[in-house]
């Protein structure tokens, strides 16, 4: 089966409606009229960047125009909502200090990928405690967590569909590519992230996209497979909506039928469980050994930097044959120290996960009381459905001239009629934060009061 779902994404704020009304060409198929000119024109055949203007006046009229907006070290002096900075550990100086004390120590790169000279005693150091307050029997760190993603899905697939042959062929070098064939299925939640998407394409194995949350729909999918190996993959947080998978659910399925259940942690790392311990941890399933768990360090742990957490054969496979682990360089020890240092963080204070579910469920209370469809939080993230691309650009712009930074997610970040204000909590936001939320949010009410009316209307989200 197709996958069904658009690659998922931030949506960084300004839309530039200029750019496109200068940039584009106006059909400008064979404007150059002679010889292929400077950019590539040649006649009767658009050139590239022609053709590249053109599709950008198409995203502009359909309202998906993306832009980068610098902002200022505080946030442009904005109460910031529109970050993954979940336990508002970004400034904290413990991982200041961990980061410039590594940077000393190592220096600022680790001068080469992990299998020659990138890996450190620092990144051991890391792995190690990443297990253990995981409950995890193993994990490996990546530099980024959508390359942990994407060695995850394509050399599990590679490993479980080839067999033998995978194993012949190490990491893909040679003229066997190692990828999965046609033997292995992987279902994927139709909401699942972008990364976990990318890296159902690269894998190359048949993908099932089923209903988003759907068990009995993954356990048809595993249960009437032609394929003898199979892996169920989800976020456990769904970045937009903020929701979380049925884990446990999913993992039946996935034991009933012999498959590996990985689940992309991003969201639920250090906001969902014990001590932020993840989905996960919280749904018991910590130490079962077909549970396969991505994490990133982007987020909670406020650096940069990414991991897969698993037995022994998961990570030998990735080391063996994880080609975004082999041909990437080291995560920096700048990374490599902050996430320590923010691991130390959330041992001491075990109460910061809970205290930001609390402060996301006063969020959602804000903009349910205001009338905006939410889901209920179960992490950080409380989505604001608003409707059409332009009503939520030009919220976000209202939350600002209120004084709140938040995100904005048009499609193909959100499927198509969805478009929503995304706020993540975080566990210092006070009572006064909570009040200018309140006021941009029932400024936006006042200016787009279709809004909410329009997320009430079809959508395909629970
Ligand atoms: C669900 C999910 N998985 C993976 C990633 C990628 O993580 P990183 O930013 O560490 O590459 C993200 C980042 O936005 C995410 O939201």
């Amino acid at each position: 089966m197709p996958e069904t779902r658009p690659a998922q994404g931030g949506d960084p704020p300004q839309p530039r409606a200029a750019d496109a009304a200068a940039g584009s060409s106006g059909g400008s198929a064979g404007s150059s009229g002679g010889s292929a000119g400077s950019s590539g024109e040649v006649p009767g055949r658009a050139g590239p960047l022609a053709r590249l203007r053109d599709a950008a006046a198409a995203r502009d009229r359909a309202g998906l125009r993306r832009g980068l907006h610098a902002r200022s070290p505080d946030h442009d002096g904005l109460l910031d909502l529109a970050s993954n900075d979940y336990l508002g550990l970004s400034r904290n100086p413990g991982l200041i200090e961990g980061a410039v004390a590594a940077v000393r120590a190592w220096g600022v790169g680790a001068t080469g990928s992990r299998l020659v000279s990138g890996t450190t005693t620092l990144h051991a150091e890391l792995e190690s405690t990443l297990a253990r307050f995981c409950e995890a029997p193993g994990a490996l760190v990546f530099s980024s967590g959508y390359l942990a993603n994407l060695a995850v899905v394509t050399a599990l697939a590679a490993a479980l569909g080839s067999g033998k042959r995978a194993a012949a062929a190490g990491c893909g070098c040679g003229s066997f590519r190692g990828h999965a064939g046609t033997s292995v299925l992987v279902v994927s939640d139709e909401h699942n992230h972008a990364s976990l998407i990318d890296a159902c394409r690269l894998s190359r194995a048949r993908v099932a996209v089923t209903a988003h949350g759907d068990v009995a729909a993954v356990e048809k999918a595993l249960a009437t497979r032609d394929e003898e190996a199979a892996i169920v993959v989800t976020d456990a947080v769904f970045s937009v909506a903020g929701d979380l998978a049925p884990l446990t659910g999913l993992h039946a399925a996935a034991r009933a039928h012999g498959a590996l259940l990985v689940v992309d942690e991003a969201h639920a790392f250090g906001v969902v469980g014990e001590g932020g311990r993840g989905g996960v941890h919280a749904a018991g399933l910590a130490t079962e050994p077909d549970v396969v768990r991505t994490v990133t360090l982007s987020k909670s742990l406020a650096g940069q930097g990414g991991a897969v957490l698993g037995t022994a054969e998961v990570i030998e496979t990735l080391i063996d044959t994880g080609r975004s682990f082999i041909f990437d360089t080291g995560l920096a020890p700048a990374c490599t120290g902050a996430a320590l240092a923010a691991l130390g963080v959330l041992m001491a204070s075990p109460w910061l996960a809970d205290r930001t579910r609390q402060r996301a469920c006063r969020l959602a209370d804000i903009a349910t009381d205001l009338g905006f469809e939410t889901i209920r939080p179960e992490a950080a993230v409380v989505s604001v459905v608003l409707g059409a691309p332009a009503t939520a650009v030009a919220a976000r712009q209202l939350c600002a001239d209120h004084g709140l930074a938040v995100a904005c997610f048009r499609p193909p970040s959100v499927p198509e009629g969805r478009s929503c204000l995304r706020l993540a909590a975080r566990p210092d936001l006070a009572d006064a934060d909570l009040e200018t939320v309140g006021l941009a949010l029932a400024a936006v009410r006042a200016h787009a009061p279709q809004a909410a009316a329009a997320s009430q209307e079809g959508g395909d989200r629970p």
